[in-house]
């Protein structure tokens, strides 16, 4: 008999809900929160009355798009954290409540873990094997940067992260300072295919060993604008395809050097990516370059498993549910932090 478990996201701007029947995809429904388009970012109290209103009808379709009775649900994975307290705190109490009507386990899940872990994911389309252990992971989102060697489902090495903003966060970022909408990341790379990536040049951070600093850039960024913006009023909108090409190419050319440099050192080839920027199209083409020159299998998720889903929670409550690590009701919602946090050592 198949495994059936509901997984709950709800740690940021996306309402979803997954249904998984062992490690088999049957349904992944995202409602995206459209109210914070007008104030440029996410507004947490209106996050949280967002997933209110969206939290039943996103279940309640997951469930039906499955074709199963929710009698049949073993468990109830949600995200625990790290997020938006007010908004994480929708998805647990709804899961809790929830698992507690039907009779059956909680079980959280980690964010960050949950990106990684979308590699485990099986739907219609599958014919790649999942990635063998030990693989890095480059986890790149609105809200982290990390590089992590998977040795496990469940051990996971923090190898690097960002000192500063994350690598989505950058290009939000830069896309509010060229007056384009929120989130910019998936603008900025539907411009930057129209442009030229060596129009403009930033210069990259120096930072040692695998940590990614991106404060810098972005302050460059800024300041290019203004002095140019003096000499012409017209520069962004003259420019725009160059800026967004030359400004996508310098963030995907950091992440790209501290992920070979990772493999060089390990010695590990099996190399994914995950997160919300991984949906990025130069992002993936140079990992499918850097590849086939350094002889590695790459592992890129499909655009809806990249940016926040349950579907990721879902498959992690799966493996926890086969481990019975199931949680406490009394379990509390984090919003920093994350189960990726020992530091590497062979
Ligand atoms: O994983 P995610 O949905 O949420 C967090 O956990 O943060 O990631 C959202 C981030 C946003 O910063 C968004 O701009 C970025 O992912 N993003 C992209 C693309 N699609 C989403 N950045 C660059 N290129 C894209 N195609
Ligand atoms: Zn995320």
């Amino acid at each position: 008999m198949k495994t059936h478990i509901l997984g709950i996201e709800s740690s940021c701007d996306d309402t979803s809900a997954a249904i998984t029947a062992d490690d088999l995809l049957l349904s992944n429904i995202i409602a995206n929160q459209e109210v914070h388009r007008i104030y440029g970012g996410v507004v947490p109290e209106l996050a949280s009355r967002a997933h209110q209103k969206n939290i039943i009808p996103v279940v309640e379709a997951a469930i039906q798009k499955a074709k199963i009775n929710k009698n049949q649900l073993k468990a109830v994975a949600y995200t625990r954290g790290p997020g938006l307290l007010g908004s994480l705190l929708v998805g647990s109490s709804f899961a809790k409540s929830f698992a507690l009507g039907l009779k059956i386990p909680v079980i959280e899940a980690d964010h960050l873990q949950s990106h990684i872990l979308v590699h485990f994911i099986k739907d219609e389309s599958t014919v790649k094997p999942p990635p063998a252990f030990p693989f890095l992971c480059l986890t790149v989102s609105g809200g982290h940067t990390q590089l992590v060697m998977v040795r496990d489902y469940f051990e996971m090495h923090l190898l690097g992260q960002t000192i500063d903003d994350a690598a989505g966060e950058t290009f939000d970022k830069a896309a509010k300072i060229m007056g384009l909408p929120y989130p910019g990341g998936p603008l900025i790379d539907q411009l930057a295919r129209e442009g030229n990536p060596e129009a403009f040049r930033f210069s990259k951070p120096r930072i040692a060993g695998f940590d990614f600093s991106f404060s810098g850039l972005k302050t460059s960024i800024l300041y290019f604008l203004r002095d140019r913006l003096k000499e012409d009023p017209g520069f962004i909108e003259k420019n725009k395809t160059d800026l967004c090409a030359s400004i996508q190419s310098v963030i995907v050319s950091i992440l790209m050097e501290k992920l070979i440099q990772a493999s060089a050192e390990t010695g590990i080839r099996e190399i994914a990516i995950a997160g919300g920027v991984s949906a990025n199209s130069l992002l993936r083409k140079e990992l499918m370059n850097a590849g086939e020159l350094n002889h590695w299998n790459v592992f890129i998720p499909k655009p809806e498993y990249s940016t926040d889903n349950a579907a990721m929670i879902a498959i992690t409550g799966y493996f926890k549910y086969l481990r019975k690590e199931f949680s406490s009701h009394r379990d509390t919602p984090y919003a920093r932090n994350s189960f990726i946090s020992s530091a590497y050592s062979s």
